[in-house]
């Protein structure tokens, strides 16, 4: 059963009214998105069935197991669920394969909104969700496509951007010194929640962005001065970036995400947008205070302004 219980009052937001919701499933739990929005969603007082392929307990949510290559536990997932965050499964080239049995099922089940997390670098029927994110209106009457740019949490995370600065001091990567518009997972999330609960669904898709658009060298530069610890960004050609991603993912997906380090390099994301200030009222979070409140050693003192 649910944890948690309806929020006692209506609180007012940039976009509109957010009324008590049903159930929110949330697709990727335990992950960087996933677990931001759970975590908002709970503080805001709605019931949260957090999905996983191991049912984590997660705090004031319902824990349930979902794989999305395993229809039968999409079943219990749906049970009594009008509303769903939809993170795809991860580095599966043709996403739409899994995802879609499942979205025609929620439909059946009676979710009425579903926002999924795509890519800024992945339009309306680009490749791998791109075909979902074409389908999603068709299937939903509310709906609402997160398009994030990089997230800042690659370089303070799991990721292997974050293991390489903690391992070796370096960035890798074929971006050269196209700039990106990284965004602060935190940001994503709350703008998940305002899809998610507002009255009125934003039916449209979201470009995410943080409030500036940094190059690599930038970030390694930040990194090195909020840590103390130098970290440099290497420069590879996009065949040396594909043929390093293809020892540890598929050729294909190595190939899709070396492509998009060019399209970096030659200024596809050296933009910002305006999306977080205009759904939650407040400004995106600068790379700088990311770094320094998921980077900065505990036992180092604050440097002097
Ligand atoms: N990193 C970036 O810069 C960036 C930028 C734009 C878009 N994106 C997109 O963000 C997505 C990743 O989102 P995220 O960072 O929030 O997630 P994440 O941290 O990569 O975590 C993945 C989540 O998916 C769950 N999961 C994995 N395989 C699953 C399966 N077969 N069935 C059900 N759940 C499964 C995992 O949970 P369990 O392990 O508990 O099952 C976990 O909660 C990707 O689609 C990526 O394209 C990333």
């Amino acid at each position: 059963m649910p944890t948690t219980s309806a929020p006692a009052e209506r609180p007012m937001t940039p976009t509109g009214t957010t009324s008590v919701t049903g159930t929110t499933l949330v697709i990727g739990a335990t992950g960087t998105t996933g677990g931001r929005t759970t975590a908002r969603l709970i503080a805001a007082g709605h019931r949260v069935r957090a999905a996983g392929r191991r049912a984590t307990p997660l705090p004031g949510a319902e824990p349930v197991r979902f794989d999305w290559y395993d229809p039968t536990t999409f079943g219990d997932a749906l049970d009594g669920v009008d509303r769903a965050y939809l993170v795809p499964p991860i580095g599966d080239p043709d996403p739409a394969a899994a995802m879609m049995p499942f979205l025609r099922q929620a439909r059946a089940a009676g979710v009425r909104r579903a926002v999924l997390l795509s890519s800024s670098a992945i339009s309306e029927g680009g490749p791998a969700v791109g075909a979902v994110h074409q389908a999603l209106p068709g299937l939903f009457d509310q709906w609402a496509v997160l398009r994030p740019s990089w997230f800042m949490q690659n370089f303070t995370g799991a990721h292997a951007h974050a293991d390489s600065i903690r391992t070796d001091g370096v960035i890798r990567t074929a971006a050269g010194t196209g700039r990106i518009g990284f965004v602060d997972a935190d940001d994503i999330a709350a703008v998940a929640v305002q899809a998610l609960t507002n009255d009125r669904a934003p039916n449209t898709d979201l470009v995410l962005t943080g409030p500036e658009a940094l190059s690599h060298d930038d970030i390694a530069t930040i990194v090195t001065r909020v840590t103390g610890r130098p970290v440099v960004h290497h420069h590879l050609t996009y065949e040396d970036m594909r043929d390093r991603l293809a020892a540890v993912i598929p050729p294909e997906f190595a190939a899709l995400l070396a492509g998009m380090d060019r399209a970096i390099a030659e200024g596809a994301e050296d933009r910002t947008t305006d999306t977080v200030q205009r759904l939650t009222g407040r400004p995106p979070n600068p790379f700088r205070a990311v770094a320094e409140r998921e980077l900065r050693p505990a036992h180092r003192a604050p440097q002097a302004p």
